[in-house]
């Protein structure tokens, strides 16, 4: 049996959360508005725009169209200056050995990421050679929990999606998962991830014999 698995990047394979919450931190400080860890949790999976949207709000702050363009494009160049950095060292846990094993069985690996930073990022931790098909946020014109970037990972690889499994570490991503009528694996706290199929910690979690259950199964 072939089945498809579709990796989200974010959260999943690196903790660019991290980074994210920097640039994210610096910009909203520099507009007088607090930004907490827990603020940049809920920004998992969702897309740039909508990212400094709701900075905005928490802030109670409106601004030009121009200024939204630029302070969209001062985020992201200061993200890049971080993820330039980044190398194999930074990809988590048992990730390349879940890849590696699904390769061996002949599976199909997609990645399904609202980051148009993603093909960069897969590059710096070399890991774009394990992707038959890489769907980011430059293919999609809908963000999670919308299912366009999973569906147009499944096309892609050729497989239907209620044969796909997806891993995700947000919230919206699951949700995403489920539309599209896929197996969902959040990886991360159950308690936030409660929608999902299935939830681990990380992947060190993820057995062989789980894997091996997934892709027999008739209809997953
Ligand atoms: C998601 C992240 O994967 O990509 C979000 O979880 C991020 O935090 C989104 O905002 C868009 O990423 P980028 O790299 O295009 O700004
Ligand atoms: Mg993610």
């Amino acid at each position: 049996m072939k089945k498809g698995f579709i990796f989200d990047l974010d959260g999943v394979i690196v903790d660019t959360a991290k980074y994210h919450f920097l640039a994210w931190q610096n910009l909203a400080n520099s507009l007088g508005i607090s930004f907490s860890e827990e603020q940049n949790e809920q920004l998992k999976g969702v897309s740039r725009i909508r990212s400094l949207e709701k900075i905005l709000e928490w802030g109670n702050k409106t601004i030009s169209e121009e200024e939204f363009t630029r302070l969209m494009s001062e985020k992201n160049e200061e993200y890049l200056i971080y993820i330039s950095k980044m190398d194999v060292s930074e990809i988590l846990p048992d990730v390349p050995r879940v890849l590696d094993y699904l390769i061996s069985k002949d599976q199909g690996i997609a990645l399904g990421s609202a980051s148009k930073n993603a093909r960069v990022i897969l590059d710096k931790v070399d890991l774009t050679v394990k992707f038959q098909a890489i769907v980011d946020g430059t293919n999609v014109s809908k963000a999670k929990p919308d299912p366009e970037v999973f569906l147009i990972g499944a096309e892609e690889l050729g497989i239907l999606p209620e044969n796909c499994v997806v891993f995700e570490d947000s919230v919206a991503g699951v949700q995403a998962a489920n539309i599209a009528n896929m197996v969902s694996i959040g990886i991360g706290d159950a308690n936030i991830l409660h929608e999902a199929d299935y939830v681990f910690n990380d992947f060190t979690e993820i057995k062989e014999e789980f894997i091996n259950n997934l892709v027999t199964a008739k209809k997953v």
